[in-house]
C-alpha cells in the first residue's frame, strides 16, 4: 500500500531524517516510537503530504508523491488517507460534528449518510454529547478523540495518527486502541507516532534514532519499549 525509501528532511541545519525507508501493507499496524523530539511527526507529516521531504520518495498504491501536484495529492488525500496531526486542527467556527463530517462532505458522501457515520463515530470516541460544542469548548483529550474520529470516519485505507493516546486517561485509550485494532482487522494500514507502551504493545514498533528506522527488536527475541 505504501513504501518510503531513503527519505531525509532537515530544518536548515538540523538534520532531522537522515535515511528512512519502510513498508506498509493492509491490515498492518505500524508504531513509529522514539523520544521526543526525535522526528516522529516529521516523518507523518510527510507520509500524511503535509509536508514535503528534502530526498527520497513515498509511494502510495504505486504513485510517488513527493514531486506529485497539489490536485493528485488532494485526490488521495480525500480518497484513501485518514490523518490526525499531533496539534489538534480543527475549523473552530464549526461544531465538532461538523469538523468530523468534514472528510464525508469532500467525499461526497449524502447527508444522510453523513449523519449515520458522524453518530457512530462519535459514540465510539465517547464524544456523543459533545456533538454540538465548539472545538474551543473540549478538553485536550476530547480534541484529540474528535480529530481522530475525523481521520476515521471515512473508513480510509490508510489511518495516520500522531500520538493517538495524547492526554487520555487508561479507559479512553482502550476505547482508542480498541478501535484502532477493529480497523486494522477490516484491512485499514495504520501508523502512529507514539511514546506509549500501551499503544506499541498492539502495533509493529519501528524506532527512530539518529534520523533512522530500525525494527525494535534484538537477536534474543522483542525487545519492549520501557
Ligand atoms: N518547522 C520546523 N522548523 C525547525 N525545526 C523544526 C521544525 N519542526 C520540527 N523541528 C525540529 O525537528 C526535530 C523533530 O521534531 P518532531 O516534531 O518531528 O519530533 P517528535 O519526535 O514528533 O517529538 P515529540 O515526541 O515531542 O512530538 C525537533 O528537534 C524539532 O525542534
Ligand atoms: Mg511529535
Amino acid at each position: 500500500m505504501l513504501t518510503v525509501r531513503n527519505l531525509a528532511k532537515s530544518y536548515g541545519r538540523v538534520k532531522v531524517l537522515s535515511d528512512v525507508s519502510f513498508h506498509l501493507n493492509k491490515g498492518e499496524f505500524i508504531a513509529i516510537f522514539g523520544s521526543s523530539g526525535v522526528g516522529k511527526t516529521t516523518l507523518l507529516n510527510i507520509v500524511a503530504m503535509y509536508d514535503r521531504p528534502d530526498e527520497g520518495e513515498v509511494v502510495f498504491d504505486g504513485i510517488n508523491i513527493v514531486n506529485a501536484s497539489e490536485d493528485i495529492l488532494e485526490r488521495i488525500r480525500v480518497a484513501k488517507v485518514g490523518f490526525a496531526h499531533q496539534s489538534t486542527y480543527m475549523i473552530e467556527l464549526l461544531t465538532l460534528s461538523e469538523n468530523v463530517a468534514l472528510p464525508l462532505f469532500l467525499a461526497g458522501f449524502s447527508k444522510g449518510e453523513r449523519e449515520k457515520r458522524v453518530t457512530q463515530l462519535l459514540e465510539e470516541v465517547g464524544l456523543e454529547d459533545k456533538a454540538k460544542n465548539k472545538p474551543s469548548q473540549l478538553s485536550l483529550g476530547q480534541r484529540k478523540r474528535a480529530c481522530i474520529a475525523r481521520a476515521l470516519v471515512a473508513d480510509p485505507r490508510c489511518i495516520l495518527i500522531d500520538e493517538p493516546t495524547a492526554n487520555l486517561d487508561a479507559a479512553n485509550k482502550q476505547r482508542i486502541l480498541a478501535l484502532l485494532t477493529r480497523k486494522q482487522a477490516e484491512g485499514a494500514g495504520i501508523i502512529v507516532a507514539t511514546h506509549d507502551p500501551m499503544v506499541t504493545k498492539h502495533a509493529k514498533v519501528l524506532e527512530l534514532t539518529d534520523g533512522r528506522l530500525a525494527p525494535l527488536e534484538t537477536t534474543g527475541g522483542t525487545r519492549r519499549p520501557r
